[in-house]
């Protein structure tokens, strides 16, 4: 009877042991699954979230930062219908009792901001987020606490509302972040508190990889050719500081899509993790000067010589046996995928599952789904 008490008394002060030194929890990223069933991608959505309900269960929340459905220039009702589509393909992650609320964190990509009813329509439908983002951004740019790590999502595709009494003087204004004050009061504040990570999440690249290398944060535009103008340089300036603001604050990685790829890579110490199809058509990577390519493509990639402006003012390597990344350490797969972060003390595993693409079909599975990318994310700053 004393030995079992004895025993029972060592396994409470085990776990109260484990329990109190215990922050490693799981959480996942997948966006853009835009495609032609009702404005979604609804196979291979649908199979990416039973795979990670079913493999995951120790997932606490997933983000998805935008093009979760088609949208539309002209109905904002259709857009709204294909919305509540995504929500029920999603119920596999909406109905997971082991996630806690909401999750899944959204927010806007280009394709849910193509008229100027979308963002008042979208706030309605995702309403279960924090509202403690810049006031013209309520609902869409937000960020909270979990255990000890930081999470900041911000809105990089507006609509600008000019004139109330004027229709005409609105337009959409995607492609940039508008309140980086606001980003790095938030994540100066999360560094007071002493959080422990630090993660960012938006739907704009900073370092395009294939598909948008002519837009995404920096948006050079089409043709672009150097020297750079007074409003393409103001636009690159804003997306530089962006990254200094990351940086500064030692975040452990920004979260985007746009680009439909996964990739991963450091860049001046942090991580830039492109979870940019769930769904949508895979796109082509950035060409290198070795590559005979002669054909374009998918989304709105360029042959090599016509990307060399970009890579120059990019910073990029390029050239001969160079990869026209911004990073050597550069991992990209061209598949429909989901990452998943296990966040511990001093470390984070991040495990990316994904099906390649069908060459004939950009749109549809050509394996099963598995282990794609796995690797880690030390933490070496103390703040
Ligand atoms: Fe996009």
């Amino acid at each position: 009877m004393k030995k079992s008490f004895a025993l029972f008394l060592l396994f409470l002060s085990l776990s109260l042991f484990s329990s109190l030194f215990a922050q490693s929890f799981k959480f996942a990223v997948m966006s853009d699954s835009r495609g032609r069933f009702n404005g979604v991608n609804e196979p291979v959505l649908s199979a990416l979230a039973n795979h990670l309900v079913e493999n995951n269960p120790d997932a606490k929340f997933l983000f998805f930062p935008g093009d979760m459905v088609n949208g539309s220039k002209t109905n904002p009702a259709q857009t709204v219908n294909q919305l509540h589509h995504w929500r029920e393909v999603m119920s596999p992650v909406y109905n997971n009792p082991n996630m806690i609320w909401p999750k899944i964190w959204t927010t806007v990509g280009n394709h849910e901001v193509q008229h100027r009813d979308d963002e008042k329509n979208f706030k309605k439908i995702f309403n279960n987020v924090f509202m403690n983002g810049p006031e013209d951004e309520l609902g869409l740019t937000y960020s909270f606490d979990y255990e000890n790590v930081h999470f900041t999502i911000i809105d990089s595709d507006r609509w600008y509302y000019g004139d109330p009494d004027d229709t005409l003087d609105d337009r959409r204004d995607w492609h940039s972040i508008k309140h980086l004050d606001w980003v790095e009061n938030d994540l100066k504040a999360a560094r007071q508190r002493g959080v422990k990570w630090i993660f960012v999440i938006s739907h704009e690249t900073v370092f395009p990889t294939g598909g948008h290398l002519r837009d995404g944060l920096a948006n050079l535009g089409l043709n672009f050719t150097l020297p750079l103008d007074s409003v393409k340089q103001n636009s690159l300036n804003q997306r530089n500081k962006f990254w200094e603001i990351l940086k500064k604050y030692n975040a452990a990685a920004y979260f985007c899509g746009h680009e439909h790829v996964y990739s991963r890579q450091s860049i001046e110490g942090v991580y830039q993790i492109i979870a940019g199809s769930s769904g949508a058509p895979i796109y082509y990577f950035n060409p290198t000067f070795d590559e005979k390519r002669d054909t374009i493509i998918a989304g709105m990639e360029m042959l090599y010589e016509q990307s060399v402006p970009y890579y120059k003012v990019f910073n990029y390597n390029y050239g001969p046996g160079k990869n026209s990344q911004a990073s050597d350490d550069f991992v990209g797969k061209r598949a429909f995928h989901y990452v998943t972060l296990n966040v511990e003390d001093d470390e984070v595993k991040v495990e990316t599952y994904g099906a390649y693409v069908k060459e004939d079909n950009l749109s549809e599975m050509g394996s099963e789904i598995q282990l794609i990318d796995e690797f880690v994310i030390k933490r070496e700053t103390e703040f």
